[in-house]
């Protein structure tokens, strides 16, 4: 095993460290100072337009940043990821998420596999079974085409394509409804299908793993429901599961167990994470709420980010520069959140998706060799879609006492082109997204204030410190292409800050005790007098308070 470079140890390390000492932000000045600042910090990604020119940096900072991804060796540890090495060292198992938005006829040899032609088939399969929903084909056991679509998943198997239906939401077919089940509590499950008709319902079980405690649950009760409701309108169950469910696993005799037949079964490889698996037979509910061709525009947006990073020098290189800048603000400044601000209703999930891929990838204590990480790791990320956060919690991040960096991301066409008057009312919204950024970098001075005739006593709640640092991005329009581009970014920085840190961003311990305690605890919660005894003191009574509560 290649061990990981302790970054703290490196020059560049103690550059930054100088640095930072000596830096004394000052947005203003340093705009005033430098005419083309914005212009010399604001690259090209794809069809993204990204500004990191209102963030804490100068050329010096860059250079030692870009130095520091050198002595880590970022370059050399991407292309093992690029190329299959096992670089998931605590599971030996590669890290392949981006041989799913490989060009097709493109060849990746992993353990004496094509996993390009692989994926291929898989995407046909699932292209297949898409168009003959979408087209209604595909009947359920009355003969009725499918109108509403339900998958069956958690954390990966759900966060993404739920994300994703929604950021596509003008793409969706008309008359062909998704939606999305994934906690188990059985209000989701009991909500999500109360007012459909099984008739017409089609249920997508997805699971990497096919033992996930929520999801074969929910499976079960929505497979209750579905033959329950059949019965009730006297129709005859018979035959009836193999054409309301298909499932997508990595375990396809797991599959075969639950009762779903394989042939109905999209699968997909232990190479991709759950938290990266969006792009594999996950989207399968994707491919058929958005069509197969959206979907290979999803997947070449992937695939431009992709060839960005691993073909475009470190000093233009976004995501690399993006994963670098957060090192800066968590271990130099402290910084131990990272707001992420769409500026477009339907990236209303994004915020949620990142927090499984960011913080499940890099929130992590112990490096990949076992030893104790050196700095700190994994900041939270967070946020909401302006502006309703601007009435929530802006506040915070304006005047606060927390440095909290944070990336707004906009688009330049609407999906909704709406005038109020005279008013288009996106450029309105886009009015607020260049406010807050502006306000966050330059701030209000006490002679500003004063200058507006304040009372003495409240001048100072009124002043604004300004260099907050913010990223701005901004998109044409949030097509398939632009919102599988910002995935791939977002994966991408992920991975840089994951090298600095010298973690493995690619395992998940640290969900596994919860699930084990929670199947411990069961019996004790269902009256089992032994299991209770054996819990902690504070357990004990939390299930006696719930047994006493429950009618
Ligand atoms: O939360 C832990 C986890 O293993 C995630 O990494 C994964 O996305 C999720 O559970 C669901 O797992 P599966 O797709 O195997 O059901």
């Amino acid at each position: 095993m290649r061990k990981p470079v302790d970054a703290t140890q490196t020059p560049a390390w103690g550059k930054l460290e100088q640095l930072h000492k000596e830096l004394a932000p000052n947005l203003r000045e340093w705009f005033a100072q430098d005419p083309a600042r914005a212009e010399r910090y604001t690259y090209q990604l794809a069809d993204l337009h990204v500004d990191l020119s209102k963030n804490l940096i100068n050329d010096d900072v860059l250079a030692a940043l870009l130095e520091l991804a050198e002595q880590v060796d970022v370059a050399e540890r991407r292309e093992a990821m690029f190329n299959g090495e096992h670089i998931n060292i605590t599971e030996d198992r590669a890290v392949l998420h981006t041989a799913l938005r490989r060009a097709e006829g493109d060849t990746l040899e992993v353990d004496g596999q094509n996993v390009v032609a692989d994926v291929h088939a898989t995407l046909a399969k699932v292209y297949a079974f898409a168009e003959e929903v979408r087209s209604g084909v595909w009947r359920g056991v009355t003969g009725k085409p499918i109108s509403t679509v339900v998958n069956i998943g958690i954390g990966g198997s759900d966060l993404g394509p739920v994300m994703v239906y929604e950021a596509l939401a003008p793409y969706r077919q008309p008359g062909l409804e998704c939606r999305f089940i994934s906690n188990i509590d059985p209000t989701d499950c009991a909500e999500t299908v109360a007012d459909l008709d099984p008739e017409t319902t089609l249920f997508i079980i997805a699971s990497k793993t096919f033992t996930t405690l929520e999801t074969l649950t929910n499976a079960r009760m929505a497979r209750d429901w579905f033959l329950s409701s059949l019965e009730a309108k006297g129709i005859s169950t018979e035959g009836a599961i193999a054409k309301h469910f298909v499932a997508v696993s990595t375990a396809l005799d797991k599959v075969a167990e639950f009762g779903i037949d394989p042939k109905n079964a999209f699968g997909f490889w232990n190479w991709v994470g759950g938290r990266y698996s969006v792009d594999s037979a996950v989207g399968t509910v994707l491919a058929v709420a958005v069509g197969p061709d959206n979907f290979n525009h999803f997947l070449a947006g992937f695939r431009a980010v992709d060839e960005h990073f691993r073909n475009t020098e470190p000093a233009k290189n976004v995501p690399l520069l993006m994963g670098l800048l957060n090192i800066w603000y968590v271990n130099f400044f402290g910084a131990a959140s990272h707001a992420v601000l769409p500026y477009d209703q339907h990236l209303h999930r994004f915020a949620a998706y990142l927090q499984q891929l960011t913080m499940e990838s890099n929130g992590k204590r112990v490096r990949w060799d076992g030893t104790p990480v050196t700095s700190a790791t994994g900041e939270i990320f967070w946020g909401e879609p302006g502006t309703n956060g601007q009435h929530a919690f802006y506040q915070l991040i304006h005047q606060g006492t927390q440095l909290i960096p944070a990336d707004f991301i906009a688009m330049a066409n609407p999906a909704h082109p709406v005038r109020d008057g005279e008013q288009d009312v996106h450029e309105l919204f886009l009015s607020n997204f260049l406010a807050q950024t502006a306000a966050l970098a330059f701030g209000k001075t006490e002679a500003e204030v004063r200058a507006e005739g304040t009372p003495e006593e409240i001048v100072p709640a009124r002043i604004f410190p300004g260099n907050r640092p913010t990223t701005s991005i901004l998109g044409p329009e949030l097509s398939p292409a632009v919102v599988g581009q910002l995935i791939a970014l977002y994966e991408h920085i992920t991975f840089v800050q994951g090298i600095v840190w010298g973690i493995d961003s690619f395992d998940q311990w640290g969900v596994e005790l919860g699930k084990k305690l929670a199947l411990q605890i069961a019996p004790a919660v269902s009256g089992d007098a032994e299991a209770l005894a054996a819990q902690d003191a504070s357990t004990q009574a939390l299930i006696k308070a719930y047994r006493e509560l429950r009618h």
